[in-house]
């Protein structure tokens, strides 16, 4: 690593989140939870269903609007503000189901991508294609499809489509990026290659990442952090062997500890296998 992009990693918080919480009609989704996420890190967000992950993740992008609490980014209170404004102060984020332009190149989708960063006009699309190729490419290289630019989405396998729709999320030089289930629908090897290329932005970039993931091998082979959310509060959170050895999660979230610890050794392996940290 860069000793420069080292001493970026600061322990002052990114994102500082407190008393946020959100009723639908009287189920309290997320019931007043706080936490923190510094640049450099990645942290996972994990519950069983209807635990108010989704929500959590909705009321930070701002597709959501919360009932009450704070949601600060980077000294800017998120609360209230538009989705659109949210993104433009450098909140990314990447979808469940991956969203390209099947009819575009993987090229022209990361064009298109900087170029609504840069609030350019479609009408200029032409000319300002030209401008932004050289920086597209140089993401695309980042995320292993350079070889593919000209090639169009549609033609893409799934795994590779991810990769692209990274990219896309990283053309706008986000400090944060939101990703909702990343891994859903790929295969494990697929799935380690994606979540090790965010491991590297992370790093290399000093971004930060919050996903939420239902892939417990994904989750304790790359998050540096985990937070667990049960009927809308927030019940644990720490590092990943922490929260395997913690009993309110084994309890609440895996019924056994028997069950987990299985889960947990697995992912161990799959990280020594791939000298992530454990
Ligand atoms: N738009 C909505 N209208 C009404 N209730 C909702 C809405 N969105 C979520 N809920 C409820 O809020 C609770 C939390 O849902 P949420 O989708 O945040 O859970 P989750 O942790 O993302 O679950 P999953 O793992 O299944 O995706 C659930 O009880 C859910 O039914
Ligand atoms: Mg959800």
């Amino acid at each position: 690593m860069n000793a420069d992009i080292a001493t970026s990693v600061t322990d002052t918080p990114l994102l500082k989140v407190t008393g946020l919480g959100k009723s639908f009609g009287g189920v309290k989704a997320v019931d007043g939870i706080d936490f923190e996420l510094k640049a450099g890190e990645l942290l996972a967000l994990i519950g069983p269903n209807g635990a108010g992950k989704s929500t959590t993740f909705n009321m930070v992008n701002g597709q959501l609007k919360a009932d009450q609490g704070s949601i600060l980014f980077h000294g800017h209170e998120l609360v209230g503000m538009k989705p659109r404004a949210i993104w433009r102060l450098g909140v990314g984020r990447t979808f469940q189901i991956a969203e390209t332009f099947a009819s575009l190149t993987v090229a022209e989708n990361v064009q298109m991508a900087m170029l609504s960063h840069d609030g350019k006009l479609f009408s200029m699309w032409r000319r300002a294609a030209e401008h932004k190729r050289d920086e597209a490419l140089a993401l695309l290289d980042q995320v292993g499809m350079k070889a593919q630019a000209d090639r169009p989405c549609s033609e893409l396998a799934y795994g590779d489509v991810k990769r692209v729709e990274l990219a896309i999320a990283m053309a706008n030089a986000p400090k944060l990026l939101l990703m909702d289930e990343p891994t859903a629908g790929m295969a494990p090897k697929e799935r380690n290659s994606l979540m090790a290329l965010t491991k590297d932005l992370v790093t290399g970039r000093g971004l930060a990442v919050l996903f939420t993931e239902h892939s417990m091998d994904v989750v304790f082979a790359y998050a540096d952090r985990m937070i667990v959310l049960a009927r809308g509060r927030l019940i644990a959170q720490g590092k990943p062997l922490e929260i395997r050895d913690h009993p309110k999660v084994q309890e609440v979230y895996f019924g056994s500890g028997k069950t987990f610890e299985k889960i947990a050794a697995k992912a161990a392996a799959v990280s020594a296998a791939l000298g992530a940290p454990a």
